[in-house]
């Protein structure tokens, strides 16, 4: 009797893990849980970093509650999941996911709540350790796979991000790594922000390329390169319907 019961709960959680992968209810469940964590338990730390750009919280904190930007997070997440060498023990961390959007959307596709963490200058979730992608408080050789999906951008130092990641990373590790295709420059960005978000001169990765390069040697095998096959970037006039995005998935050695 008690056999059957903890295989029923089994293939209950099974079947809403699953669910997850469906983005309305991924946004409900979100939505749900940022309400509780946020609202009611009050669960809000926000910290700054020195290698961040000026107005990276001011900028992020405009989206805390937006869960549909799954498609642009699906180009790293679903080429991950289906990786042979991956399994229910991989321990993944996901830098800059905002809000928990993007581990729902882990879960959702096979990877299990207990081994997901994510990491940011912001959190209200349990599921999400405040702090800085180029300082972290884990350990040697703790993850084996790291996501980091439109958080690059935003970084004064991209090559200490790179060492840190290296650090907390096995060898072997998989990385996922996606930035947006953009052809403006800093003043464009300004014009259509209304304040300053990459300072002046700083040269953004903007193609596969620039992000293996940027790996500096530790870039093992390539399985998925995705080079903003469109071109199609947002201008100081506006936003574009469905900006370009630049992924590649890789395995590093160290
Ligand atoms: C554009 S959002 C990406 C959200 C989500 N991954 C997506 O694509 O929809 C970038 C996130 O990176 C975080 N971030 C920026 N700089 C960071 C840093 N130095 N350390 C940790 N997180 C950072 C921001 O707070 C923000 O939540």
């Amino acid at each position: 009797m008690l056999l059957k019961f903890l295989r029923l709960k089994q293939r209950l959680i099974s079947f809403y893990s699953q669910t997850l992968v469906i983005p309305s209810i991924r946004k409900f469940v979100g939505r749900i849980r940022l309400f509780y964590f946020y609202e009611i338990k009050k669960r809000w730390q926000i910290v700054s970093s020195e290698d961040a750009f000026n107005n990276t919280n001011k900028h992020n904190l405009k989206s805390l509650k937006n869960f549909d930007m799954y498609s642009r997070m699906d180009l790293i997440i679903k080429p991950i999941s289906v990786l042979e060498f991956l399994d229910h023990n991989s321990k993944i961390l996901v830098i800059g996911p905002r809000n928990e959007g993007d581990l729902l959307s882990l879960v959702g596709h096979g990877f299990p709540n207990k081994n997901i963490r994510g990491l940011d200058l912001m959190s209200y979730s349990p599921l999400i350790d405040v702090g800085d992608m180029h300082q972290t408080q884990y350990a040697d050789n703790e993850f084996d796979v790291i996501i980091s999906g439109y958080t690059l951008g935003y970084s004064k130092d991209p090559k200490k991000w790179v060492q840190e990641s290296i650090r907390i990373a096995k060898s072997g590790a998989v990385f996922g790594v996606a930035v947006e295709y953009s052809n403006m420059t800093s003043e464009d960005i300004k014009k259509l922000c209304g304040y300053e978000i990459v300072e002046n001169g700083h040269q953004e990765c903007n193609s596969v390329k620039e992000i293996i390069d940027l790996f500096d040697g530790y870039v093992d095998h390539v399985y998925f390169s995705h080079d903003a096959p469109s071109k199609r970037s947002h201008t100081s006039e506006g936003l574009v319907d469905k900006p370009s995005r630049i992924c590649v998935i890789f395995t590093v050695k160290k």
